[in-house]
């Protein structure tokens, strides 16, 4: 049976990051824990950077029929379930996807400056899932371009002579410390990477191959090659035609030059293709050029990016408006997610056949930055959380959420911006919980197997899920789409009975509960009682106590019934022997009294937001800084340091040494 985690991964590296070890980082980025934030009146106005955007739409109307109580009849054993997943190996199932450009705001300027609030949300996924998959890449990945050295310590910057120009892709410099960056937070969580060899053109640029493979060593992935080529011949990336036959040689052309490089000992199980955005081609398109035979040895993992609609006309006046209430519904249902799978079903059964994972290299709500009220919202993380697992009930190995940076709606997390970092902390967007959800819901016993249990339901609005582990029933998501305005719209909380004949139900199952007041909320976003906190509260750590629900059922009549409210969603636990049942706030915590001050801009990148999905390259346009003053960062040095890295209950301190940041 397939493998259905990527590669070979090592991870024999596990045990460095769950043991703990004593490490020379310096970490910065965050208010410090226990500061008393300047009382409301003396904060400086809020930015409206989209990230962090306020928008709130409305909840779309009652659906006409809802069936408010039904039951689901679960089969216990894996090998009575028809149309049953492949067993999903340990990783987080969704992973991230960083565009290159913005790698500093999220992971750290530097490798000796991590951001401490994603050392703590990637070790909340690792406690869950084993390990995370992020990739770093995206449509910035095909400029890049290794320099020496940066100015002020950085790792990563945008050529500042395409600044000044309008219609040029802007490069990305980075330094050989972008590999220490990954290879720093490797050492602290157990993360692995993916990274994109540049494909603007054919005179290869191979350093990231060569440096990755010797900084990275096995807990580098894969190596992407090509990012949404068939967009190249519409982004006049490639003389027109160019064709998937085009691809299929270039493809070839890159390995041969990778295979003459003497820096470059892995070429074989390591190239990432062909990254479809599923806009001028369709995979089967790229298989018939018989590119999986050819690239067979070489080839890691497939892959496709998609994204179900975009906002381009709002950021770039290319395509049509579409208006984000309108939309919000076609977000809401079932039906998103299944759609959204369709395309891609018969070739990830072709992906078995070869026995390679299949992936969704980048994808989130919308591109070109998603939309202002429904990207960020309680009913984005449904959403996502349904897609999540209808990808892995339809034979996906994971999926990557795209993380753009301040200027899009879609992250699962944001830093603050440079500017107010001394009194702001991070913000969670919403699909970051189904990240965590969907982690904890597949576990990390390496055998989860998913079957989307909707059809016998018959609702779009009311889906359902079985997970399986070990060949028996583990687990059932039950979701509610319906917003129901706390009852004012009627009555719509559910309450499913859930059977498994022949075997019987426990004697009382454990519910944990992904709840929030409406599908348009952004705030009060709970996991099982349990919270990141709000916009700019967040350090990366659950906040709350953890609240599991035992519900006990009735044997005699083989039933356990389960409340879902209107919106919700509820993980029934069938085996509640499981360590994952009463996991909460994970043991490893970083924390930091380290936090940085100084101006800086922030500057919109369109490569960042304009990823693929109808969007035309030709019509874009830098749209400049966007704040009021300077486009110059003005740094102020802070005074160093001892910091304590602390690892909570389990009882591993890390000694940090602070370093002044500026950047
Ligand atoms: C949120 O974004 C929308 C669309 O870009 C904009 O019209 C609105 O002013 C923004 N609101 C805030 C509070 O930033
Ligand atoms: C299994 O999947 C196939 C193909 O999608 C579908 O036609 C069939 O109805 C499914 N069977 C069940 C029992 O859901
Ligand atoms: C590809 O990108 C590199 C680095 O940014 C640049 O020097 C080169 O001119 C680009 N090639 C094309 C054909 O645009
Ligand atoms: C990171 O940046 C800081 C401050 O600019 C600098 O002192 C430090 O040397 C840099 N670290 C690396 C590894 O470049
Ligand atoms: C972090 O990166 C620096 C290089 O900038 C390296 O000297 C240091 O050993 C690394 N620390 C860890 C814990 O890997
Ligand atoms: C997933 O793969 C399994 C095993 O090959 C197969 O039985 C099942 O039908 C596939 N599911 C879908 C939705 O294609
Ligand atoms: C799952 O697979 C990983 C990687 O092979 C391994 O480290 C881990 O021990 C496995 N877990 C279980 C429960 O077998
Ligand atoms: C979030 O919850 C807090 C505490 O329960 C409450 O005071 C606040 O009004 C809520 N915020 C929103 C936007 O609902
Ligand atoms: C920080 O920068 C943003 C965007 O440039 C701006 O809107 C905001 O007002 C600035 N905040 C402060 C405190 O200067």
């Amino acid at each position: 049976m397939r493998l259905s985690s990527p590669c070979s991964l090592a991870l024999s590296l596990l045990s460095l990051a769950q043991t703990g070890v004593n490490a020379a980082v310096t970490v910065y980025g965050q208010t410090p824990l226990g500061v008393t934030r300047s009382a409301s009146g003396t904060e400086p106005t809020q930015t409206t950077l989209a990230a962090y955007n306020d928008t709130e739409l409305i909840p779309p109307p009652l659906p006409t029929s809802v069936v408010r109580e039904f039951k689901v009849d679960l089969q216990r054993d894996a090998a009575s379930v028809p149309n049953l997943s492949i067993p999903h190996k340990t990783a987080s199932f969704f992973g991230f996807s960083i565009e290159m450009s913005v790698i500093n705001q999220v992971l750290g300027k530097n490798s000796s400056h991590l951001q401490v609030p994603f050392l703590n949300l990637i070790s909340n996924l690792q406690e869950r899932a084993g390990h995370v998959l992020i990739r770093l890449g995206g449509n910035t990945q095909e400029y890049a371009v290794m320099v020496d050295q940066l100015e002020n310590g950085r790792a990563i910057a945008k050529e500042k002579a395409s600044l000044t120009q309008t219609t040029l892709t802007p490069a990305v410099l980075y330094t050989v410390d972008l590999f220490y960056i990954a290879a720093n937070i490797s050492s602290l969580v157990n993360v692995n990477w993916f990274l994109g060899i540049p494909f603007n053109d054919t005179n290869w640029r191979l350093a990231i191959a060569e440096y990755g493979q010797a900084i990275l060593g096995d807990r580098l992935v894969g190596l992407q090659a090509g990012n949404e080529p068939d967009l190249y011949e519409r982004h006049g990336h490639r003389p027109a035609p160019y064709t998937p036959q085009d691809y299929n040689r270039e493809f070839g052309e890159l390995i041969q030059a990778m295979q003459a490089n003497g820096n470059i000992p892995r070429t074989n199980d390591i190239l990432i293709g062909p990254s479809l955005a599923t806009g001028d081609w369709e995979p089967q398109m790229v298989w018939d050029t018989g590119f999986i035979d050819n690239y067979r040895d070489n080839l890691c993992v497939l892959t496709v990016e998609h994204y179900p609609n975009n906002n381009c006309h709002a950021q770039f006046g290319t395509g049509s408006f579409q208006d984000p209430q309108t939309n919000f519904p076609s977000y809401l249902t079932h039906n998103a997610g299944v759609q959204l799978v369709n395309p891609y079903l018969s070739s990830t059964a072709l992906a078995q056949q070869y026995d390679k994972p299949f992936m969704m290299f980048e994808t989130n709500t919308a591109s070109c930055g998603g939309f202002p009220g429904i990207s960020d919202s309680f009913g984005a993380a449904l959403w996502a959380l349904d897609y999540g697992f209808q990808m892995a009930y339809s034979n996906f190995s994971n999926a990557l959420l795209h993380i753009g940076g301040q200027n899009v709606f879609y992250n699962p997390f944001t830093a603050p911006p440079t500017n107010e970092t001394g009194f702001h902390e991070w913000t969670v967007g919403a699909i970051y919980y189904s990240v965590l959800v969907l982690a904890e819901a597949l576990g990390k016993s390496n055998t989860s197997q998913v079957v989307d249990l909707t059809g016998a339901i018959g609702s779009e609005f009311t889906p359902a899920y079985g997970v399986y582990e070990n060949s028996q029933l583990s687990k059932v998501a039950l979701f509610n789409y319906v917003d129901d305005l706390e009852g004012t719209r009627g009555p719509s909380d559910l309450q499913v009975t859930l059977s498994v004949p022949g075997s019987g139900v426990p004697g009382s199952v454990k519910v944990k509960y992904l709840d929030a007041k409406s599908v348009s909320s952004k705030y009060n976003i709970t996991w099982a009682g349990q919270t990141f906190g709000n916009k700019f509260e967040v350090d990366g750590r659950f906040k709350g106590d953890l609240n599991v629900v035992d519900i006990p059922c009735d044997t005699a009549n083989n039933a356990c019934i389960i409340p879902v409210k209107a919106p919700g969603f509820a993980l029934v636990f069938f085996n509640t022997d499981d360590d994952i049942t009463e996991l909460g706030q994970a043991t490893s915590t970083f924390t930091t009294s380290a936090h940085t001050k100084f101006l800086n801009t922030a500057t919109i990148d369109p490569e960042v937001l304009a990823t693929s999905n109808g969007h035309s390259g030709k019509d874009r346009a830098r749209m400049g800084s966007t704040s009021k003053g300077s486009t110059n960062g003005v740094g102020r040095r802070m005074s160093g340091g001892k910091l304590g890295l602390s690892v909570l209950g389990g009882g591993v301190v890390m000694g940090v040494i602070f370093v002044a940041t500026m950047m």
